[in-house]
């Protein structure tokens, strides 16, 4: 049984979060086997880019806490990923990112003629000042965005949202209206931050970073439940969801398909097909199809 999205086929509902396993064309493949219909890269960006020192990723238990800081070969520095890219038998969404609206144009024009199945812009990462959230948080900077790039990409065009957003779902629709065809979201929470209070020091070389895993799951979950209400196109949902109960409780929430990052570090690479096979036993006990599900908390709609 596979399944479609915006005109591509996909094996089932599970979508790699961008960032957590890089670009190369083997371990994005190696999550393709175990069981993801659909992979996201790592945000491409207009310049090289280190990204932050370390250490960038703590475990917290509950969920992580992250300041990888955009690191990107820049966009222009790319051609091996690329070439390996070109012949492979998995969809695949490119995130990009920039410190711009010109910038997501360029680095999203370039990129979109290395034919991804889609392109994913990031206008909420929460570790960089000038990149990302500091364009999602706003109606105006995410429609300007999104109907630039709109203009010269020619693969459907998904818009990773950031919960910091005073009213997601006004973004969301902001989106909708320049252009978008669908919405993911969300992106981390925050930032935050975690002192050790043996040594009195944040535990992030960057003091701050963005939360993720099982303890922002209510959040996420809202944010799809309020985007759900004000757009029309698809929403990939994603934030700390780990088990099929999870996807579940995301789908009913409104998700047409269900983004899995920290988990992977929680339940292994094969954790896609876990959630696949957990969601299917879920429903098939009770009878019932996603669709039969999908959005079904919103009982007055
Ligand atoms: O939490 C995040 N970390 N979200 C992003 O969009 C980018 C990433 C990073 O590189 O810091």
């Amino acid at each position: 049984m596979t399944i479609q999205f915006l005109g591509k086929t996909l094996k089932n509902h599970m979508v790699l979060a961008s960032g957590v396993l890089g670009n190369s064309k083997e371990i994005l493949e190696r999550v393709h086997e175990n069981g993801c219909g659909l992979v996201t890269m790592k945000s491409i960006g207009p310049a090289p880019r280190d990204g932050h020192k370390n250490p960038t990723v703590i475990d917290l238990g509950q969920g992580m806490i992250n300041a990888v800081g955009l690191p990107s070969p820049g966009y222009l520095n790319m051609e091996n990923e690329w070439q390996d890219l070109d012949e492979r038998d998995f969809p695949l969404i490119a995130s990009v990112y920039g410190g711009s609206v010109k910038e997501y144009q360029v680095v999203a024009e370039f990129v979109s003629a290395k034919k991804p199945d889609f392109i994913e812009i990031n206008i909420s990462c929460p570790n960089s000042e000038k990149h990302g959230m500091i364009f999602g948080i706003n109606r105006q900077s995410s429609q300007d965005v999104v109907s630039a790039v709109k203009e010269v990409i020619n693969v459907p065009l998904i818009v990773k949202l950031t919960p910091q957003a005073p009213d997601i779902g006004d973004i969301a629709k902001a989106c909708e209206d320049a252009g978008a065809d669908a919405i993911c979201a969300i992106n981390t929470v925050g930032p935050g931050m975690v002192i050790d209070i043996e040594s009195a020091m944040p535990v992030l070389a960057f003091k701050k970073g963005g939360l993720s895993g099982p303890m922002i799951k209510p959040i996420a979950v809202r944010c799809v439940f309020d985007i759900y209400k004000a757009v029309n196109i698809p929403i990939i949902g994603l934030g700390g969801i780990t088990t099929g109960e999870d996807a579940i409780e995301i789908i009913m929430a409104g998700a047409s398909l269900v983004g899995i990052g920290s988990a992977v570090r929680y339940r292994g690479i094969d954790v896609f097909q876990k959630v696949t096979d957990e969601m299917n036993a879920w429903l098939s006990n009770r009878n019932l199809s996603i669709e039969d599900i999908k959005g079904a908390a919103h009982k007055e709609k």
